[in-house]
């Protein structure tokens, strides 16, 4: 007897992963190119401005727009905001600040999703701390991706890294299956147990994308219906890419051309 409902994961063909690598390098190329244009002084706005014309020459369109209501074609987070954020021409950047850049892409129908902490200027030990520990949980996180693994193992990886290291995982927001669809199934907790959840199999393709706090993991959601901040006002930062099971492993969908050298400024920090 079927007691359970297997949970519906899609399985990509060939000619639909083919699709996502391409719509996940373009996604990733912008990321890139936001990278050169930050700096003190220039606003959110100019950010979104510089995302939605460059997805546009790629011949793509930027998912965030008119997404569930969402107002801007790239999601803008400052400092304590967690995710989500809207970017606008009174916002601007200033020295010291951590920036999240979330950058997602509808291309032949497909979506690529991914982000980026970046440091403008100078940053404090704040903020190299929770900037660092969150591309390392995404890095841990990407390495629990294999065949015959499970969601569980993904979110236990990254649980055990951060935690001890006196910082938290936000619960409120998760990673998610990609494809045709920008949000669907499974979802990807940040935190979990080894063993636990669907089984990995080829095939699928979801995102990765802990959000780690210096304080507390609660979230309060702002007057606009969509910035996400720490209840405790402290710093967030995260990292995401859109990856694919595979029969070794592991691939990166959202791959970039080259580094993010205004957010991968500390290659030793863990060393
Ligand atoms: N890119 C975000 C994610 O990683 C989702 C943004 S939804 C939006 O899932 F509407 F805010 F754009
Ligand atoms: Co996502
Ligand atoms: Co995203």
């Amino acid at each position: 007897m079927m007691r359970f409902k297997a949970p519906s994961i899609e399985i990509k063909s060939a000619n639909e992963i083919e699709a996502m690598r391409t719509v996940g390098r373009m996604a990733g190329d912008t990321l890139f190119k936001v990278n050169e244009i930050l700096k003190p002084g220039i606003s959110t706005e100019e950010i979104n401005t510089f995302v939605h014309e460059e997805t546009l020459r790629l011949g793509a369109t930027p998912a965030p727009l008119n997404y569930k209501g969402f107002p801007k074609s790239v999601c803008t987070s400052i400092n304590e905001v967690v995710c989500h954020g809207i970017p606008s021409p009174e916002q601007l950047l200033r020295d010291g600040d951590i920036i999240n850049v979330d950058v997602t892409h509808i291309f032949e129908g497909f979506h690529g999703d991914t982000s980026a902490t970046f440091y403008i200027g100078t940053p404090s030990a704040e903020a190299k701390k929770v900037t660092e520990i969150a591309r390392k949980s995404l890095e841990l996180g990407i390495a629990e991706v294999k065949p015959g693994g499970r969601i569980g193992d993904i979110g236990a990886a990254i649980q055990a890294f951060a935690e001890p290291q006196g910082v938290s995982v936000v619960r409120a927001f998760v990673g998610h299956g990609i494809g045709r669809t920008f949000h669907c199934e499974p979802q990807v907790s940040h935190v979990g147990t080894r063993g636990r959840g669907p089984r990995l199999r080829p095939g699928m393709t979801f995102t990765i994308e802990p959000m780690i706090n210096l304080g507390t993991d609660e979230c309060e959601i702002l007057d606009d219906d969509w910035t996400a901040i720490t209840a405790d006002e402290k710093l967030s930062a995260q990292f995401e890419h859109t990856v694919l099971v595979t029969e070794e492993g592991c691939e990166i969908l959202t791959v970039r051309p080259g580094v993010l050298t205004k957010s991968e400024c500390f290659p030793d920090y863990f060393s």
